[in-house]
């Protein structure tokens, strides 16, 4: 008999595309990033790598992260989870700016890189650079032994498995879950109470079935991306820690699907992006219950008074006026700690699908590389 099948059908294990794969893999991706990094007392996490006492760790008063693409985007969520958490204050910079901007620096500033290969060379230029003038930098990296895994002061692992597709998913959810663990961490060296610890250890441990939930809706968000993918522009719009994962929604659609697409701030859309609306250029928005929801329903208002399509994805406990959306994404209700987790993977899905429906190279898109190796 003929052998009909190969190698890399048998590692897609039933799945199109490994990017494909990679998302669905995210409930056992973020176990394994959690395993063993939670206290005893079940009140903060722990890490075996950090190479840091929680002395010199107390000592830490300002945070600097530094990433490119999809792990910038990471940072950018850490960012709030850090000032949410621990109260410190946070500079986020892509690593290619940082490596020549020299800004001045306090003396107690600790740094993270994230990088998913390790092999990153601006990201690995801006470490290097900070290093020289004397600081820690520790690293959260997807694979062991890389190169800014080695050269780091010490970091956290993502084990999260080999990535192959080019658009970063279980490593994107993997680098934010991780950045919610270091923050709690941070918190709970400072002000964080053992009660509000035990409330977000509970919460993180709980990611997996929340993002097993919205992974169930795949083929309802199918149907979306078939009606959506003839559109050549769109807008992704987020508040808060869902802004960064605006803009990783609009990467991952311009990624793969060569789809123009702008993220921003939900309320800044007035400021310069209101003038793209019209029916041919519809808007995805994230509508979280809670402070922000009415903010967001007036954006989602101005937007539908130009007829401008609306995709919310908004949490089941929002009340949404009918009609305002055109289409509603509904993601489980969930802590703040983890919410930016849970409403990446609807926008994973959609710009994978609309991809798809496009026949673009899913796994190796034009023009772009998985580990950008040259500056
Ligand atoms: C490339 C990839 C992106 C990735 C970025 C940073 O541009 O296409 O998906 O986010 O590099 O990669 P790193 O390995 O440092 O996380």
């Amino acid at each position: 008999d003929k052998i009909t099948w190969n190698i890399a059908d048998a590692e897609l294990g039933g799945y199109a595309h490994f990017m494909e794969k990679e998302i669905f893999e995210q409930p056992t991706a973020l176990e394994n990033t959690m395993r063993g990094r939670f206290s005893e007392d079940g009140s903060t996490a722990q890490f075996g790598g950090l190479n840091i006492s929680a002395v010199d760790l107390r000592q830490v008063d300002r945070v600097h992260l530094l990433a490119c693409g999809s792990a910038w985007h990471a940072c950018l969520v850490t960012e709030h989870l850090i000032e949410r958490f621990a109260r410190l204050p946070v500079e986020v910079d892509y690593a290619s700016e940082f490596r020549y901007r020299n800004m001045p620096l306090g003396s107690n500033t600790l740094f993270f890189t994230i990088s998913q290969s390790g092999e990153t060379i601006d990201t690995l230029a801006g470490m290097r650079e900070a290093k020289r003038k004397g600081y820690k930098v520790l690293a959260v990296s997807n694979v062991v032994g890389s190169t800014i895994a080695r050269e780091a002061d010490g970091g956290v692992y993502q084990h999260v498995g080999p990535e192959i597709g080019v658009a970063s998913t279980k490593a994107f959810t993997s680098q934010i879950l991780i950045g919610a663990m270091l923050s709690l961490y941070l918190g709970r060296m400072r002000d964080m109470s053992f009660s509000e610890g035990v409330e977000v250890v509970n919460a993180l441990k709980g990611t997996p079935d929340l993002v097993r939930k919205v992974l169930e809706q795949a083929p309802r968000i199918r149907e979306i991306a078939k009606r959506f993918a003839h559109y050549h522009d769109f807008l992704f719009l987020g508040r808060l820690s869902l802004f960064p994962v605006a803009l990783e929604g609009a990467l991952k659609l311009k990624e793969i699907s060569y789809i123009h697409a702008e993220g921003y701030p939900a309320a800044e859309m007035k400021h310069g992006p209101i003038a793209l609306i019209s029916e041919n250029c519809p808007s995805v928005f994230f509508v979280p219950s809670g402070e922000m929801f009415n903010k967001v329903v007036s954006s989602m208002q101005e937007i539908k008074a130009r007829k401008g399509k609306i995709i919310a994805i908004a949490t089941a406990n929002c009340d949404l006026p009918a009609g305002l959306a055109d289409e509603v994404i509904t993601i489980p209700e969930c802590h703040e700690s983890v919410l930016p987790v849970v409403a990446t993977v609807p926008v994973q899905l959609l710009s994978y699908y609309i991809a798809v429906e496009l026949n673009r190279d899913v796994d190796k898109p034009r023009n772009l590389a998985k580990s950008v190796t040259v500056e």
